[in-house]
């Protein structure tokens, strides 16, 4: 267990935000640790659609600062306009050498800084990015409301906040399946139950704009405005 992550992250809490369930920040760690050898061969195609339709609408954006929060292997970081200025965090080292080797290999010199860090509890000062993105992130933490709470501190008012996600089918034979892989979170190191209402209260589900994304809308693009 790594006390400090999750003792700092514990400390900073907010009323009624309770995890969701047993991903802690060692088996999240664990689980991409194992991953991030073969992440982009098992996941990047199936995600490739979902993620460049989210980065196209960063890019869209006004605003310069970028927080790619979960950045990962660093698939989505060739995509982003020129234009645009990235810093991305993740938990896992083993993720974050890849998005590392790719930045070097590709020369990708609008990527700023690439941290290990806790995006439920960053080290940025208040309003320091004007939009922050998450991609396959939100299903992953420990408190989703946390995450996007801590997304709303560190970006600038009126600027934006986006996820682009598997959420869980509200019923019928998704729903089953989904229910039923939920005990494998923790090997998974992500929640395939995880449900729209876990991320979102239900005064931010009445402001974002939420879209299907490809492929056959199995994931989701919300947007809300900070
Ligand atoms: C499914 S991967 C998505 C990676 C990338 N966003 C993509 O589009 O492929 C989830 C990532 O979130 C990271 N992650 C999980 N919890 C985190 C946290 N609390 N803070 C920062 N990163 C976290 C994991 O280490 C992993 O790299």
């Amino acid at each position: 267990m790594n006390h400090t992550l999750d003792d700092r992250r514990d400390r900073r809490a907010g009323p009624g935000l309770t995890p969701l369930s047993s991903l802690d920040t060692a088996s999240i760690q664990e689980a991409y640790r194992r991953w991030a050898g073969v992440y982009d061969s098992l996941f990047g195609a199936v995600s490739a659609a979902a993620r460049r339709r989210a980065i196209a609408a960063v890019n869209r954006l006004p605003g310069r600062d970028v927080l790619e929060v979960g950045v990962g292997t660093g698939l989505a970081l060739p995509h982003y306009n020129t234009d645009k200025r990235i810093t991305g965090i993740d938990l896992s080292v083993d993720m974050l050498r890849q998005a590392r080797s790719r930045v070097a290999r590709l020369g990708l010199h609008s990527v700023q800084a690439l941290h290990e860090m806790d995006a439920e509890a960053t080290d940025f000062p208040d309003d320091s990015f004007d939009t922050a993105v998450a991609m396959f992130v939100a299903s992953v933490v420990p408190n989703p409301r946390r995450l996007l709470a801590e997304m709303r501190r560190v970006v600038k008012p009126g600027g934006n906040i986006l996820f682009v996600n598997h959420f869980a089918a509200p019923k019928g034979p998704r729903w089953w399946i989904e229910r039923g892989m939920a005990p494998a979170s923790r090997a998974l190191g992500w929640h395939p139950d995880f449900a729209l209402e876990a991320l979102f209260s239900p005064e931010d589900l009445g402001q974002a704009t939420i879209d299907a994304a490809p492929p056959l809308g199995i994931f989701t693009l919300a947007r809300l405005a900070n």
